[in-house]
């Protein structure tokens, strides 16, 4: 893991303005708990709580609790401003702690453990991941569920990688506009593919338009594990986990080789 967090963590409304329109992950993870019906729900690295407060929300109404994990203050803070901002019932059903998620323990064990939004791909080494997948399967109970949510490995992007020398292009990658702060948010991204350690190093580059001031420009650097479908499988079989299924997108399609996403979700077995 990098020993500083990056830096778009570090100013969690940025960190909405990427996601502005983004409910396709909540809307699956809202209703795959719906068919799972548990009582307590843990999101590992939820973040400024975009995710976590919605499920907040589906607890409410359908009668199960949700803790929230982070390990970055900032984010975490975000997350508490936003659990204000919920219904009181949804606010009575979640907790927010600081952790790590390789370490942390909770005190009553959980039905059903989630980690959107490729939050896994912080995990930069083998021991790392281990560590994560393994401290998922200590606080789940017996039959207890744990679902990662990561984006398929983007070959494409990764072609330039192996030119000699490598080249990296600067892609417009995201174009954002919050109506509530009439703010306009560009990203551009380049992306060196490292191969041999299946890491892909990205620099995000943002211009934030507000009104009709000046762009204010930022970085953000983002060493990130590319994982593929079989070691996604083997971490799981590695920790005592069954595989019992994998979802190709957020419409529960199966994996398929134009997937946008891979889904694991693996059972607590033994
Ligand atoms: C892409 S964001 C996802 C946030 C949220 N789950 C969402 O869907 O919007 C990844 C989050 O993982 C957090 N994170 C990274 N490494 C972590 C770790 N070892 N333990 C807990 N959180 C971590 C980051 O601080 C960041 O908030």
């Amino acid at each position: 893991m990098p020993e500083t967090p990056e830096a778009i963590y570090q100013r969690p409304s940025d960190y909405d303005l990427e996601h502005v329109g983004d409910t396709d992950d909540i809307e699956f993870f809202v209703s795959l708990l719906g068919r799972l019906k548990p009582q307590r729900v843990l999101e590992l690295a939820c973040g400024n709580g975009r995710v976590t407060v919605p499920l907040a929300e589906a607890g409410a109404r359908e009668g199960f609790d949700v803790v929230g994990l982070e390990l970055v203050p900032e984010m975490l803070e975000a997350a508490r401003k936003r659990q204000e901002e919920a219904s009181s019932a949804a606010q009575e059903r979640l907790s927010l702690a600081e952790g790590d998620m390789r370490t942390w323990k909770a005190e009553q064990p959980f039905d059903v453990i989630v980690t959107p939004c490729s939050s896994v791909c912080h995990l930069l080494t083998l021991e790392d991941q281990l560590a994560a997948w393994r401290c998922a399967y200590e606080n789940l109970l017996p039959g207890g569920r744990f679902v990662v949510d990561v984006t398929m490995p983007d070959q494409g992007a990764y072609a330039d990688s192996f030119r000699s020398p490598a080249r990296e292009l600067v892609e417009v990658d995201l174009d954002t506009f919050d109506e509530a702060t009439q703010t306009r948010l560009i990203r551009y991204k380049t992306t060196r593919y490292l191969a041999h350690e299946q890491r892909a190093s990205i620099r995000f580059l943002y211009d934030k338009f507000v009104a009709d001031a000046p762009p204010e420009r930022s970085i953000s650097d983002f060493q990130s594990h590319v994982y593929y479908p079989r070691e996604m499988q083997l971490l799981f079989m590695q920790t005592g986990f069954e595989v019992e299924t994998f979802y190709g997108d957020y419409r529960s399609r199966p994996l398929g080789p134009n997937s946008p996403q891979m889904i694991f979700c693996g059972v607590k077995s033994r």
